[in-house]
């Protein structure tokens, strides 16, 4: 029966514990971290259980005086750089944008192959010809007796919209 008494070295774990916490700035030190013993005339003795103290970390570390400094730059950072994503994502998405997409919207009264119907054909018309209607009736102008119709969706179309759908239809729909 051999009983090793802990009770005892849990309550100078502890202890030393709180040294190291007290101590410990930028204490790095190596522990002294006592080897086990292994004799050499064959008994193996087991390496007595010292607890390291260099092993044990401050819990905090100590506010420093600069951290509002550091804490301003950080969000500043932060921001310059959410600003860049925001910019590269809406390039993305213009760029994403396709003469093919505006179109859909125009399908409903120009037909799927721009054959026409409520609107008239479009298929076989000139980019040129078209970018300057849809201007047109963007500026408000009358073009024809239904212009009523196509002037709110002009006026809703950027200049890239037009160019894109302007060169969507006369590529695709001969
Ligand atoms: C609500 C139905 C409707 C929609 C949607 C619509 N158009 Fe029109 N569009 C018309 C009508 C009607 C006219 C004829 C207007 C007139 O009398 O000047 C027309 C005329 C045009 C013309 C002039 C054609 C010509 O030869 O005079 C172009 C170009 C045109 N539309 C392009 C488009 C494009 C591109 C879209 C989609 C972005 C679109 N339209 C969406 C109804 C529509």
């Amino acid at each position: 029966m051999n009983n090793v008494m802990k009770s005892g070295l849990k309550l100078s774990l502890a202890s030393l514990f709180a040294v190291g916490m007290l101590g410990g700035c930028s204490s790095d030190e190596d522990s002294q971290a006592p080897q086990g013993s292994q004799s050499s005339s064959g008994v193996t003795a087991p390496a007595p259980s010292q607890p390291k103290v260099a092993d044990v970390k401050p819990a905090e570390p100590v506010a420093m005086p600069k951290m509002e400094e550091a804490e301003k730059a950080v969000a500043d950072k932060v921001e310059e750089v959410k600003q860049q994503a925001e910019s590269e994502a809406a390039k993305a998405v213009a760029s994403a944008k396709t003469g093919s997409m505006v179109y859909n919207t125009c399908v409903g009264c120009h037909g799927a192959g721009g054959e026409g119907g409520v609107g008239p054909k479009l298929a076989g018309q000139a980019k040129d010809d078209i970018v300057m209607k849809l201007g047109k009736y963007k500026a408000g102008e009358q073009v024809g007796p239904m212009t009523a119709m196509m002037q709110p969706i002009a006026s809703g179309m950027s200049d890239e919209d037009i160019t894109l759908v302007a060169d969507y239809i006369a590529t695709t729909f001969k």
